[in-house]
């Protein structure tokens, strides 16, 4: 059963990007495929640069890994084309003929709607606006009537299905998190979409029959980059300053500063259950003070090991998701990897 899926556990940025990066470059990946929007910034540090992705998925890390765009995707198309040439993903990258384009017009319409921008805090790419045309089924434009993404069109689910009965692996890079799904999450402060793993198969052209593992991602805290419910937000400037600079917690795509609490368990345990996590993974375990640069969870501070334990509470939750990976800082083998080792 080789799909892997990716999912964000709190409200987006739990360091999916580095995730997606390290399994990509780890293992035998044959196929990264991303969708949703270009709101989602994944960011991933690779060979000595810092790469902010918002249309190519952070499996491109794996030069062997065909890139994948499905039919569920928004595309900016001269951000995808800068993305493509900057990763020097030409030749690998395959884009599904019904992704939707992203005009300018909507981005404008988005960015002059101060409701959405104000109220609830969109990043202003204009993804809400052509999600709404696409389900009132207006004239849209899909990346076939785009010329310059002509080259890179494929049929994405007849291709993946080819290559999942060869058995190839899969790794479905889900976007955004838990608090920000449209279904599940803390509405109305949530993106156009629902962000849980079934809704990104289908959004890919998968179904759920070759799933094996879904990892979903959880900093120490929860972040939001705009406004929207934080059970236990941090206010204390100077542990705010941490979370701003030793923590890199601004927006990616927004530049914003992004608002932090403590961790949620209960929204922990939900993201579990919806999208029947079967693996952990726990970012930026360096934010605890003294932390930094220790790279054996023996070694770490008894403020880091508790919060361990505290994952570890959410082994309890059916189907019993097991700490997989641990995140100790932003490179992208900064990472203790447990999985064998249980
Ligand atoms: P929109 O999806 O751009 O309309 O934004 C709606 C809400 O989701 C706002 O609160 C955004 O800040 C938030 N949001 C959208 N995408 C992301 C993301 O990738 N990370 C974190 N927050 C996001
Ligand atoms: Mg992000």
């Amino acid at each position: 059963m080789p799909v892997d899926i990716i999912v964000g556990g709190q409200g987006g940025d739990e360091g999916k990007g580095k995730i997606c990066a390290y399994l990509a470059y780890k293992d035998d990946y044959r196929y990264s495929i991303k969708i949703g929007g270009p709101n989602a910034g994944h960011t991933v540090f690779f060979k000595d640069r810092i790469y902010a992705l918002k249309s190519i998925p952070a499996g491109f890390v794996n030069a062997k890994a065909k890139l994948l765009l499905g039919a569920g995707t928004y595309i900016i198309t001269d951000w995808l084309i800068k993305e493509i040439a900057d990763t020097r993903s030409q030749d690998r990258v395959i884009i599904d003929p019904n992704a939707v384009i992203i005009e300018p017009r909507q981005m404008a319409l988005e960015r002059g709607d101060e409701r959405m921008m104000k109220s609830i805090g969109s990043v202003g790419t204009g993804l809400g606006a052509a999600v709404r045309e696409r389900v009132e089924r207006r004239k849209i434009r899909f990346a076939k009537d785009e010329p310059r993404l002509r080259r890179f069109i494929k049929d994405v689910p007849a291709l993946l299905n080819r290559a999942l009965e060869k058995g190839d692996k899969v790794l479905l890079e889900g976007t955004q998190g838990m608090k920000l799904s449209l279904l599940h999450g803390e509405y109305p402060f949530v993106t156009s979409r629902d962000t849980t793993a079934s809704t990104f198969l289908a959004e890919a052209g998968l179904g759920p029959r070759y799933v094996r593992d879904v990892y979903a991602i959880f900093k120490p805290y929860v972040t939001r980059v705009g406004p929207g419910p934080l059970e236990k937000e941090i206010k204390d400037g100077s542990r705010l300053k941490v979370h701003h600079t030793r923590g890199r917690e601004v927006g990616s795509v927004s530049g914003r500063l992004r608002r932090v609490g403590d961790f949620e368990e209960r929204s922990a345990f939900r993201t579990v259950a919806i999208n029947s996590a079967t693996k952990v993974a726990i970012t930026h375990i360096d934010i605890f003070p003294g932390n930094e640069g220790r790279k054996r969870i023996a070694d770490f501070t008894p403020s880091a090991k508790n919060f361990l334990r505290k994952a570890e509470r959410l082994s309890g939750i059916y189907p019993h998701p097991k700490l997989a990976l641990v995140s100790y800082g932003p490179g992208l083998l900064d990472v203790i990897d447990l999985r064998r080792s249980r």
